[in-house]
């Protein structure tokens, strides 16, 4: 018996909690969004496809009703708006900070073992504030976005190299922004052979150009943010916990030290378990890489600090 909220059924969340029903990640699924009657309807029409795709998770819809996310396992985080094409995430945090934060003190009052997973953009900087505003071990607050940016990551790889994504393995570290994120082409590999191989070093900065935009890119082309890898992001995270999986994914946590930096939520690769983090991984990193990571950081930092100035901290 395992039970996942996820809260704000947009585009994202309902794409996170039809994916978590489909796959049977956990038996019970509820969506809570404060459009009356959107997650109700999006619940009913989900669960209408049980019997075609043979899933057997329940899945209930409700209004603002915290009550029926009680004792959570898990509960992942999408409220808030989503950018318009042309606007940084950055830009959402006046409007999303507040949302974020009365969500997860509501979430927490029903669920106070819950592991939270952040989806909200900014995403780092929204993971912070549900860290600050929660005062829960480090352990149980996971920013989805680096699982996000390393599949857009392999996408796109695959796309280069012709060949099938899952025989790629690469991953994004940094801040989930367009300029902020690092998708490290050294570590990447098809089938064991480093990339740098098989691309021309020119192709490869395309690649990671195209990644790191690559949320950008989708809401020039859809009119809002993409929500179908974001959405089943957001599920892989939720699945490597509540199956015990112990899965390396990249995810914004707080970090005390690790990777040279302290008080602040950005992506590192993680091992995600039962007890949410389970552990930081600690990959040795170029001058390089150091470098674009402290200025990753920054720019992090700098979007923390208008937290105080909208009130929320
Ligand atoms: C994206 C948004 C969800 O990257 O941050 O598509």
């Amino acid at each position: 018996m395992s039970k996942v909220t996820v809260v704000g059924a947009g585009n994202v969340g309902a794409t996170c909690a039809n994916v978590l029903a489909f796959n049977e990640i956990a038996s019970e699924v509820v969506m809570l969004d404060v459009k009356e009657g959107v997650s109700e309807g999006k619940a009913m029409d989900m669960m209408q496809t049980a019997q075609l795709l043979g899933f057997d998770t329940t899945l209930v819809g409700c209004t603002n009703d915290y009550a029926q996310t009680a004792n959570s396992d898990v509960v992942v985080i999408t409220s808030g708006i989503p950018r318009k094409p042309g606007m940084t995430r950055e830009e959402l945090i006046d409007v999303n900070a507040g949302i974020v934060k009365s969500v997860a003190q509501n979430i927490l009052k029903h669920s106070p073992n819950a592991i939270i997973v952040v989806v909200s953009n900014p995403m780092d900087t929204m993971t912070y504030l549900a860290y600050k505003a929660l005062g829960l071990p480090k352990n149980r607050i996971i920013g989805m976005g680096g699982a996000l940016d390393s599949s857009r990551f392999k996408y796109f790889l695959s796309q280069a190299l012709k060949c099938n994504a899952n025989e790629v393995e690469g991953f994004v570290i940094g801040g989930h922004g367009d300029t902020t994120m690092i998708p490290l082409a050294r570590l990447a590999t098809y089938k064991g052979m480093p990339v740098a191989k098989l691309l021309s070093a020119e192709k490869l900065e395309e690649v990671v150009a195209s990644t790191m935009v690559g949320g950008a890119t989708l809401t020039k082309l859809l009119g809002t943010s993409a929500w179908y890898a974001p959405g089943a992001a957001a599920a892989h995270v939720v699945e490597s916990i509540i199956r015990n999986q112990n899965k390396m994914v990249p995810c914004s946590v707080y970090l005390e030290g690790e990777y040279g930096q302290n008080d602040i939520c950005i992506g590192v690769p993680v091992i995600l378990g039962k007890n949410g983090i389970e552990s930081i991984v600690d990959i040795e990193l170029t001058d390089e890489e150091k470098d674009l990571f402290a200025k990753s950081a920054e720019a992090v930092r700098n979007t923390n600090y208008a937290l105080t100035e909208v009130g929320a901290l």
